[in-house]
């Protein structure tokens, strides 16, 4: 993957066989933005494209250049205050006063692979060869700021990986307001924003509008990604669809506070920023010193929104994701939070936990609960004691009496709070944020620790290898349950209370890279009171996450489907859960449960030994064909085929990387009579190859890839005339296809 830096124009351009991206220095010596988009040949110059014109009103860089304005080049790295009038990259106070930042260019190196980001998570090589990285260097020498900017672009990908670094020189201190891990000014605005936006339990759903002039975009203040806005935005063209069509994604490798915004002018420029929200963050840099931004992923597609989904899975996936699990399928879990809550014995867990390994369930998570002063949502969090009443024997006990079934042991803990009630916070009333003498607001009943405050991880570290060491733990699943308010670090200077949140973020990074590290065959699951922190800068450490309180099959359609515009289906915890489900009391079959979960990290969340014989047998059928097919889904490619969000029946399947196999499900929410016939156009199979399908009531049929393809899969059912079926609302269909041997 070729970076090309041509000397006389001063051009570089980044491509693979399916991304471009061309830079140019201008020639006021600030680092412009050209193309970014679909591969195009490379030539020496491609000056015509960068393109000023004298308009009224501008502010001229030289005094004989009319047309040369910051305001309307488009350019890779914008500041304030020197021409450029729009949302800039980077804002920075100098000791002086100034806002007033001009960067211009200094050099550049191409570095072989990709660096890593210290203490931030971000997309990695195995070997040099996949990847090559240009770091552009830009400098105000007047204002002691120099910025590299990176670019990283993989061969396998059609990705491009960026971020920053802001280094001053002095002298005194340098306030950094504002620094974005990517911006990109693109030449017209003929785009449709999509977002995924929700609240708890019905996280990520997929909004999408068209852009207008004007500021547009999501953002997160609650110290994480959160339920409410995913740090993701995608501008893609008005004619792009699930198959078809161009699209850019823009994904925030990050875990706090972002904003992805795309800001359009009324020339139609559009400028996409990405990166730590500036609001409550300033970042003081002292001579010598150095702000690593988060990283930022840009994928670009031609082939639909599918097509920019699976390049985010498989870099997320491969190439994000890491460790022992990455590329494991995962163990079929049954977790005991809906169908106990607090209220447990140690004996009742074991019963559950027998009850699922007769079924076939591998892994046996014990949820919240587990320590002591844990009955309710109300104390206990912090001090790490196990209450000895629920489980005598504690944890070490407990996991050895789930092995002795044959059952793995998983562990539920919630590191970075503290209840008010906690010794912990008797012995440490500066490890807990909030300003002196103003008690800290509560959410859920619990307050936050500093995670910023180096012995706070430290005790955490130290509390936690302990509690773990000697005890048979092959999962756990690390909850963070509130927003973050009262942000005031008791052991941080006055002035540096700007960097507290974005330190809360790195210190959550530093204890999860010391745990991965300490006990590297757990598999982690991370989770914020369902999806509030379900963002790329997790996947990095904990290889799935918890997608949603919400385990309603109907909800989980559109949650799991909006979430698949990024993550992949490696990623999605999804179980089946009780009837009337316990977020909104719906009552669903068993097998349209399963058919939903079954595209994600599938478990159970239920008491199974309040089951009737036949559902216990229900459920040992579709662990056994969950097993069967958990390659294909966890591993395979996903292509969602029929949205939620457009009213009709949902559709999605999974093919195996080699074609040879392909699961698909379809959902109907609410049933009909006499509805038209129906067909689901299939997708990613081979057209030259047979397919044996296998239909929701065992009939086959055979088909030729194309055909499923072009023409579709028949899926008329009763509905098309009197529906005297027997089926009803909330009813799913698996089809499965396996290639005829040639
Ligand atoms: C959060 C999680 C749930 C469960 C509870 C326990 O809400 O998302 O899955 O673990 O906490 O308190």
């Amino acid at each position: 993957m070729p970076i090309r830096f041509h000397e006389q124009s001063r051009t570089f351009h980044l491509f693979n066989d399916q991304i471009s991206c061309l830079m140019k220095v201008l020639p006021g010596g600030q680092l412009g933005q050209l193309y970014c988009g679909k591969v195009l040949h490379d030539r020496p110059d491609f000056d015509h494209l960068f393109e000023c014109r004298p308009r009224p009103m501008l502010v001229c860089y030289f005094e004989e250049d009319e047309a040369y304005s910051l305001e309307h080049c488009k350019q890779e790295y914008p500041t304030y205050g020197v021409g450029d009038m729009h949302l800039p990259a980077l804002d920075a106070r100098t000791p002086a006063g100034s806002r007033l930042l001009d960067l211009r260019y200094q050099g550049y190196a191409i570095l072989p692979g990709k660096p890593p980001l210290q203490g931030l998570p971000a997309t990695y090589v195995e070997e040099d060869g996949e990847a090559d990285t240009l770091r552009i260097d830009l400098a105000d020498p007047d204002a002691g700021v120099q910025v590299s900017l990176y670019y990283t672009v993989f061969r396998d990908f059609a990705a491009i990986a960026r971020h920053a670094e802001i280094g001053y020189a002095g002298p005194g201190t340098l306030e950094l307001d504002c620094a974005m891990s990517l911006c990109l000014d693109l030449p017209d605005a003929d785009y449709e924003m999509i977002e995924l936006t929700g609240a708890w339990a019905r996280e990520r759903h997929v909004v999408r509008r068209p852009l207008a002039e004007g500021v547009q975009g999501v953002y997160s203040l609650r110290g994480c990604s959160s339920h409410h806005f995913n740090p993701f935005l995608a501008l893609v063209r008005p004619e792009c669809r699930e198959q078809t069509g161009e699209a850019l994604g823009f994904s925030l490798v990050y875990s706090g506070n972002f904003a992805a915004r795309a800001d359009v002018d009324p020339y139609h420029v559009t400028r996409v920023t990405l990166g730590i929200h500036p609001q409550h963050f300033c970042w003081p840099l002292a001579a010598g010193e150095t702000f690593v931004t988060p990283e930022a992923v840009l994928v670009y597609s031609d082939a639909g929104l599918n097509g920019m989904s699976q390049t985010f899975h498989r870099l997320y996936r491969t190439r994000l994701a890491r460790g022992y699990w990455r590329d494991r399928v995962r163990p079929i879990l049954l977790n005991n939070w809906e169908a106990t809550y607090f209220a447990f014995t140690q004996e009742k867990l074991l019963n559950l936990a027998g009850q699922a390994r007769q079924l076939g369930v591998e892994l046996f998570v014990l949820d919240d609960g587990w320590f002591a002063n844990r009955n309710s949502d109300r104390g206990g969090l912090g001090d790490w004691e196990i209450d000895r009443e629920k489980l005598p024997g504690g944890l070490a006990g407990f996991g050895q009496a789930l092995n002795e079934i044959g059952m793995q042991f998983g562990l539920w803990m919630e590191p970075e709070m503290v209840s008010d009630d906690s010794r912990l916070w008797a012995e440490h009333p500066d490890w807990v944020l909030g300003l002196p003498g103003r008690r800290p607001h509560p959410g859920r009943h619990q307050y936050l620790l500093d995670m910023g405050n180096p012995a706070v991880v430290e005790y955490l570290y130290r509390r936690l290898e302990s509690l773990l060491d000697g005890v048979p733990v092959t999962y756990i699943k690390w909850d963070m349950n509130r927003s973050i308010s009262d942000a005031w670090s008791r052991s941080t200077e006055a002035a540096r209370q700007g960097t507290v949140l974005h330190r809360y973020i790195l210190g959550v990074y530093a204890l999860y890279d010391r745990l991965t590290k300490r006990f590297p065959q757990i598999l982690f699951e991370s989770c914020a009171s369902g999806g509030a922190r379900f963002d790329p800068g997790m996947l990095f450490y904990a290889p799935q996450c918890w997608t949603s309180d919400d385990t309603d099959a109907v909800e989980r359609l559109s949650i799991q489907y909006g979430t698949s515009m990024v993550y992949p289906i490696s990623s999605m915890g999804a179980h089946v859960s009780a009837v009337p489900n316990h977020q909104l009391n719906r009552v669903t079959p068993l097998a349209t449960r399963a058919a939903v979960a079954l595209f994600g990290t599938f478990g159970y969340e239920l008491d199974l030994t309040k089951l009737p014989e036949a559902e216990k047998q229900a459920i040992r059928e579709q662990i056994t064909f969950a097993k069967a097919w958990r390659q294909v889904v966890q591993f395979g490619t996903f292509w969602r085929l029929q949205s939620p969000f457009d009213g009709g029946d949902t559709a999605w399947m999974a093919v195996a990387p080699d074609g040879s196999s392909a699961l698909v499900g379809v959902y109907r929410v609410l049933q009909q009579v006499n509805a038209g016939f129906r067909r689901v156009r299939l997708a990613g199979l081979d057209p030259v190859r047979l397919y044996r399908v296998t239909g929701p009531d065992g009939a086959v049929s055979r088909h030729y890839g194309d055909e499923l393809m072009q023409v579709g899969l028949v899926t008329s059912d009763g509905s098309c005339g009197e529906n005297k079926t027997g089926e009803g609302d909330f009813t799913a269909w698996l089809y499965q296809l396996e290639a005829e041997k040639a």
